[in-house]
């Protein structure tokens, strides 16, 4: 069922998080080839576009065909975009399948978008849906690959506890894992509601924030290995941005940001740029109370040296 906040084919539920930083940041020039590597709602791509020039180029990539499609929808036909269906862990094919050698820019803005937290993605994101545990950034599975479901209900209790633990943050981590193998036992778990209820009745409710929400993000973590690929992509970006131009990264987990951290101060100290952001840029209070969803975030950009 289509439920209010499902968005029409060619609308968006996602708000761009810290536009103004990144507009500013990667300080577009008419002729600039930016790559968006996490396009989503299309939210930067609107405004980066408005300032590119008509030979200037965008590629915009996503893991995920739903939101490809819906962003191709509300953007129309732009002769200077190019839309890829991939992960940015794969940047390096994906561009030279375009004929595309380097790029001025490249953005990559970490997670999910609304559209596939509160909208229907039919892959398990949500605590209230039916959804079959998938929790898959590509929006079709094939058979064999690991999903959600895979971890939940095949993982050993260690493992699953483990990374509830470490990517989740969760200090229950040992109880959630013991009542999900208890669970399974009888029967297994199917659906992210089943699942969100089963962990709410273990944890109980603290706080406006749903007990399940720190398993469910660790969960997604696993299933699509987004640590290693934001490993590769960023080694990627690297090779791919041209002398001068800027990489810029805005995540959503303390994991993610140290990984970027730690490799843009890694790349500057072997001489290969300058990071341009001392310290990470946060969201201002006013864009938090607008969009909670920014509460988390944080900027990070690196320019590659002119010459090398
Ligand atoms: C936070 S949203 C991006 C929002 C976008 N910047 C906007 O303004 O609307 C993140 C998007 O990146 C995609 N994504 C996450 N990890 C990815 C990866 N490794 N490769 C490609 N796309 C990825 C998700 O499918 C999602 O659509």
């Amino acid at each position: 069922m289509v439920d209010a906040r499902t968005p029409k084919a060619s609308t968006t539920l996602h708000t761009p998080v810290l536009l103004q930083e990144v507009i500013e940041l990667l300080s577009v020039q008419p002729n600039d080839v930016i790559v968006d590597g996490t396009v989503g709602g299309g939210g930067h791509m609107s405004a980066l576009l408005e300032r590119l020039g008509p030979d200037g180029r965008y590629i915009a990539m996503d893991a995920d065909a739903t939101a490809l499609d819906r962003v191709r929808a509300r953007i129309g036909q732009d002769p200077r975009v190019s839309y890829v269906c991939g992960n940015f862990r794969h940047m390096t094919r994906h561009l030279t399948e375009l004929d595309v050698e380097a790029a001025d820019k490249i953005l990559l803005d970490l997670g999910l978008s609304s559209d596939q937290l509160e909208g229907e993605s039919g892959r398990g994101f949500s605590f209230t849906s039916d959804d079959p545990l998938r929790m898959t950034l590509r929006a079709h599975t094939d058979e064999g690959e690991l999903t959600a479901w895979h971890v939940v209900n095949e993982w050993d209790e260690t493992s699953l506890a483990d990374i509830i633990y470490g990517f989740g943050g969760e200090t229950r981590a040992r109880k959630v894992a013991r009542v999900i193998r208890e669970r399974r036992e009888e029967q297994p778990i199917a659906s992210a509601r089943e699942l969100a209820e089963l962990i709410e009745a273990a944890l109980g409710r603290r706080g406006k924030r749903h007990p399940a929400t720190r398993t469910f993000q660790a969960i997604r973590m696993a299933v699509n290995d987004e640590l290693g690929a934001l490993t590769e992509g960023l080694e990627a970006a690297k090779r791919l941005v041209r002398n001068g131009g800027r990489i810029a990264v805005i995540t959503f987990h303390g994991l993610e940001d140290r990984i970027v951290k730690q490799a843009f101060r890694e790349w500057a100290r072997q001489g290969e740029g300058t990071v341009l952001t001392k310290h990470p840029i946060p969201s201002s209070r006013d864009e938090v109370l607008a969009n909670p969803r920014a509460r988390s975030a944080k900027l990070r950009c690196f320019e590659k040296a002119s010459t090398q």
